[in-house]
């Protein structure tokens, strides 16, 4: 244990060392996704450059109900980190009318969320450096240093080539998830921030199949907070490492009100593992099933069938675009 906090200390003195002689001084940004990888980032970045900092949180439309505000509250009014929130839900959309292939679209939202920080950057005038949230899965699985491409992960394969910044810092590009948790505590993040379950960077889009549309988001978003907060009502949501929602596209008859309907099927998936690289799925009580289920179908028009995805990793991934 010493041992770990001798590491993880020096580690976070090295990381803000690095920042600092990497940035020279120059103005440094840093993307808030809203997960706890790019929320360590900013914390470090703020510890090595303080003011020198801009975060700039870019709401794509695609993350989870109220996430937004969280975000905000957290750092700009408990850390005091000057933050920038950018609402572009309508241009992303825009870009991705008619765009159902799941490789395209991740390549399109991380170029789109790269064009908007461009944008902000020149904004805010002369700023040199961008600090982001890579962590080593995403290298691995982006084919980056040798490895053979599964996804194209959003940080990392899915950013165009002509980047305006003059340095990109990946503080925290060789750390597993449970490191990068380790460092939050150690940087002071709260227990609730930390503990969050990983989320992708192109959010619920990789989990809206098919082409991507407001209503459908929102169904999702609200089908995605029931089953969270029935998770977190019992207590799971220590032991489960990911769980979420997932609207595959398919649609099906069923009866209401003794009528035919015909609706969305829901997935749901809840996963657990130790580095996400290899994921087996978890073994939920049926109590548990049977409230999600009810509240789902009953609180969310428009969704009149829900399955669980019992599949390890591999073959499937976690997500499922
Ligand atoms: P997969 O689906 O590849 O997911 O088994 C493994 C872990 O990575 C997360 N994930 C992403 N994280 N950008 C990210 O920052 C992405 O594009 C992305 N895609 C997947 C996923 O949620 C899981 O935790």
């Amino acid at each position: 244990m010493s041992n770990l906090k001798i590491t993880l200390e020096s580690f976070i003195e090295e990381a803000c060392e690095n920042i600092r002689r990497e940035s020279a001084g120059r103005p440094v940004l840093c993307a808030l996704s809203g997960g706890v990888d790019s929320a360590v980032c900013a914390v470090l970045a703020h510890r090595s450059v303080g003011d020198k900092l801009t975060c700039l949180f870019v709401d794509t439309g695609f993350m989870r109900k109220d996430e937004g505000a969280q975000v905000t509250a957290l750092f700009r009014d408990t850390y005091a980190i000057n933050l920038i929130r950018i609402d572009a839900e309508e241009r992303f959309l825009a870009k991705l009318t008619g765009v159902t292939e799941p490789e395209r679209k991740r390549k399109i939202i991380g170029e789109e969320f790269i064009r908007v920080f461009e944008e902000e950057a020149r904004k805010l005038g002369d700023v040199g450096c961008l600090v982001q949230g890579t962590i080593y899965p995403d290298v691995i699985e982006s084919g980056a240093d040798g490895h053979k491409p599964v996804k194209a992960h959003h940080n990392v394969g899915g950013m165009p080539l002509t980047l305006d910044f003059e340095a990109v810092i990946e503080p925290i590009r060789l750390l597993y998830k449970e490191e990068v948790r380790e460092c939050g505590r150690k940087l002071g993040l709260p227990e609730a921030f930390v503990n969050r379950q990983p989320f992708p960077g192109p959010g619920l889009a990789v989990r809206c199949l098919g082409e991507l549309t407001k209503p459908k988001l929102d169904l999702l978003r609200n089908a995605d907070t029931i089953f969270r907060e029935e998770i977190e009502k019992v207590g799971l949501h220590k032991e489960i490492q990911q769980y979420s929602a997932i609207l595959p596209g398919i649609q099906s008859v069923g009866v209401r009100h003794d009528e035919r309907c015909y609706e969305e099927t829901l997935v749901l998936r809840a996963i657990t593992t130790q580095d996400f690289v290899t994921a087996d799925y978890v073994r939920l009580p049926y109590e548990l099933i049977d409230t999600v289920v009810k509240r789902i179908t009953s609180e969310v028009p428009g969704i009149n069938r829900v399955v669980y995805d019992v599949t390890p990793k591999p073959p499937a991934t976690v997500e499922w675009e």
